[in-house]
């Protein structure tokens, strides 16, 4: 069986494709390398032991996914490719829209026509908005605050659409709270460009060197010590995840073709516990001092876990001194990420 993994040179994809070779799939990755390089996906192969066909370009461009679909005999789609900064998508909704939505609604054309029905979607727990009671469960209401979160619930409202009618589709929709971490072979891992927007990978800067402190976005929440909690999970428990909303694919029915799961663990760790964690794991000093808030953010997110326990009999296994472990280690090994 193939399996198309969009955006798969990415940070989550490129850890989903290690995920689908191990366990026997084959794979075919289509990016357009906008936030990306081909040495995750070479290092993919190295860490599986097994091959992966990519193909260079973007899922707004529908024939040539069509084409793909068919040549290589696709049978399911995971759907990562898309813009994720929350800041940016204030500045360029349009660029935001575009890549997410439209270019969504291009790969469900094609997939229609090559008459490939099954999915999974990267969306995220920013489609709650504020919320309103913790933990977050997938009934909570759908607010998003922001471009980048109400694209994802566009994208999820046009899947759940799809999906009622016609009941040949089958469709799993993945809300993932923080992911972070890297493969524990320190192979692959998160390389972002620029000044980092994401707590982890701005803490890694500092225990680098590469950054002389952190800004911490207010201590004045409403939480144990004053920062800002939340949900993380280890990349690598969220694409096991994938695999197995994969498997459930397979178990539904046409009333009932389409489910919303969140990829969370359950615990929540505020911005100082990250900080105490990361030090513990690379033995370094993490500087930081208290800024205003960061407009935009809640004083506590995480997941309530039951659904992904009951519909996917999958939950994280990995711990914090996992996360920052694996992301310390990453780090030593590719100082300067994929451009080493
Ligand atoms: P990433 O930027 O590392 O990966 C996205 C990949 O998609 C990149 O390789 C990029 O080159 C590619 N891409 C972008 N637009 C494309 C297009 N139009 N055509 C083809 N390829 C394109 O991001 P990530 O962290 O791996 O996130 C993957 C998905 O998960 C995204 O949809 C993101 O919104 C979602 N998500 C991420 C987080 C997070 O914190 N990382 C949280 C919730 C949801
Ligand atoms: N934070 C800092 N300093 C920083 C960066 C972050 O104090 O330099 C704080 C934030 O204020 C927040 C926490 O660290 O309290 C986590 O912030 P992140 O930016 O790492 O993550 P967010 O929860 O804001 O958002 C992330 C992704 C979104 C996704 C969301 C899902 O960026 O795309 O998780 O929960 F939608």
């Amino acid at each position: 069986m193939t399996i198309l993994i969009t955006g798969g040179a990415g940070y989550i994809g490129s850890h989903c494709c290690v995920t689908f070779l191990d366990a026997g799939y084959d794979v075919v990755v289509l990016d357009n390398l906008s936030n990306s390089n081909t040495a995750s996906l070479t290092r993919a192969e190295e860490i599986s032991g097994r091959k992966l066909v990519f193909e260079q370009g973007d899922v707004r461009d529908q024939a040539t996914v069509e084409t793909l679909l068919k040549r290589h005999e696709c049978t399911a789609v995971i759907h990562f490719a898309g813009l994720k900064a929350v800041g940016e998508s204030t500045r360029y909704p349009l660029a935001y829209y575009d890549n997410n939505v439209i270019g969504t609604h291009r790969l469900l054309s094609a997939m229609a026509n090559a008459g490939v029905r099954d999915l999974i979607f990267s969306s995220s727990a920013t489609v709650y908005g504020e919320p309103q009671q913790l933990p977050l469960t997938e009934e909570h209401s759908l607010n998003p605050v922001n471009p980048y979160g109400r694209t994802k619930l566009i994208v999820e409202d046009m899947l759940r659409d799809l999906a009622a009618s016609d009941p040949g589709w089958r469709i799993g929709i993945l809300r993932y709270f923080n992911p972070v971490g890297a493969h524990a072979s320190g192979l692959i891992g998160e390389d972002p460009l620029g000044v980092p927007n994401n707590l982890m990978p701005f803490i890694t800067q500092v225990a680098s060197g590469r950054r002389e402190k952190l800004n911490v976005f207010g201590n004045d929440y409403e939480t144990r010590d004053g920062t800002g909690v939340r949900d993380y999970i280890h990349v690598v428990d969220l694409v096991e995840g994938h695999l197995r909303a994969y498997h459930a694919l397979s178990n539904l029915d046409g009333r009932d073709n389409c489910f919303a799961v969140n990829l969370g663990t359950g615990d929540g760790y505020s911005v100082l516990e990250m900080v105490k964690a990361f030090e513990r794991a690379s033995n370094r000093i993490i500087s930081y001092d208290f800024v205003p808030r960061r407009a935009g953010d809640v004083a506590e997110c995480f997941a309530d876990t039951k659904k992904a326990q009951e519909l996917l009999s999958w939950s994280a296994e990995r711990e914090l001194h996992n996360m920052c472990e694996d992301t310390w280690n990453w780090v030593c090994k590719n100082p300067k990420g994929y451009s080493d």
